[in-house]
């Protein structure tokens, strides 16, 4: 049975959302639109939308049917959601992958598939922590799918240099070769490397790995960081504690995924809404609530 997780909209007359993934219980985005909603005014309906395996598309059809008007996708389905719609954004045709479905009907064109993880990312460095990416050297850590998301949106903000480094070089040789035209339009040296050839001293580190996940150690040398560089685990929770206390120990400014959470369903929200929320205070509230309870690691 592929119910939703909350009353379809018709019986309340409230537009439908949910997070579309397996699993999703741990998932913080309906508390996110639930407090994005009361600030902005807007009346709708977030739940949580456990997809078999197997079942992405019958149950999101389903959903639709119920009147939903969007979802966000989660891991395993955002390569399967962005193939599912009828047209993509510029930041998701990049990445290859959805984490935003707008539900539109084939009047208005058919679904629409967005890809916010990286603008969230971005908007997290750039205006919450304050550290500018134009002109910068960006080392970003991993080529799987956490990486797909951010690469082009970083690109975009047109560091000098951006290197991506993975344990299998030639997957992050492929994620490049992607890229390239939108980084040499942007006039940006983006570069595949080894992990353990991945240079010195960025100014900006993120790591998009998922080595902390299985209990792994940061994985990249101290040489990469220099006091003063911002490191950013785009992992949040017991998982990202060590990368951060690493970082710190280098004198690095160091950031967990919180933030680029918060980001990314605001420009989900808006993208639904056509209004952006205030995400200052929800962050806040987030952190003051991951914070006391030490929630499962994810992002
Ligand atoms: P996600 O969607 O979370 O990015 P993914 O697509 O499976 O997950 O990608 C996981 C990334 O973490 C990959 O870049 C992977 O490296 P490989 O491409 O070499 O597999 C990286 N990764 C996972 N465990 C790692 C570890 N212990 N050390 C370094 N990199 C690791």
């Amino acid at each position: 049975m592929n119910a939703p997780a909350s009353t379809p909209s018709d019986a309340r007359g409230l537009d439908r959302y949910a997070v579309a993934g397996n699993p999703v219980a741990h998932s913080r985005s309906p508390s996110i639109h639930a407090l994005f909603a009361a600030q902005t005014g807007q009346t709708l309906d977030y739940g949580r939308l456990l997809c078999p395996l197997d079942g992405f598309k019958a149950t999101l059809t389903e959903f639709v049917q119920q009147g939903a008007r969007g979802c966000n996708v989660t891991v395993p389905f955002k390569f399967e959601a962005f193939e599912m719609a009828a047209r993509h954004t510029p930041r998701a045709v990049l990445a290859h992958a959805a984490n935003t479905l707008r539900f539109d009907s084939e009047a208005d064109g058919g679904w629409l598939a967005d890809n916010t993880d990286g603008v969230g990312l971005v908007r997290d460095i750039t205006a919450n922590a304050g550290v500018p990416l134009q002109g910068r050297r960006v080392l970003l850590l991993g080529a799987g799918g956490a990486s797909a998301g951010v690469l082009g949106p970083l690109i975009e903000q047109r560091p000098r240099e951006l290197v991506l480094a993975n344990r299998t070089v030639d997957k992050a040789r492929a994620l490049v070769e992607r890229h390239q035209a939108w980084a040499t339009q942007h006039g940006v040296a983006l570069q595949a490397r080894a992990l353990t050839d991945a240079g010195e001293g960025f100014d900006v580190l993120i790591n998009g790995t998922a080595a902390s996940l299985g209990g792994g150690e940061v994985p990249v040398g101290a040489q990469a960081l220099k006091p003063g560089s911002l490191a950013l685990d785009m992992m949040y929770g017991p998982a990202a504690q060590p990368f951060l206390d690493w970082a710190r120990a280098q004198g690095a400014m160091a950031r967990d995924g919180l933030g680029m959470l918060v980001e990314q369903a605001a420009e989900s929200f808006a993208l639904w809404r056509g209004v952006r929320p205030d995400t200052r205070p929800v962050l806040a509230q987030l952190r003051a609530e991951v914070d006391s309870l030490t929630p499962e690691a994810t992002r």
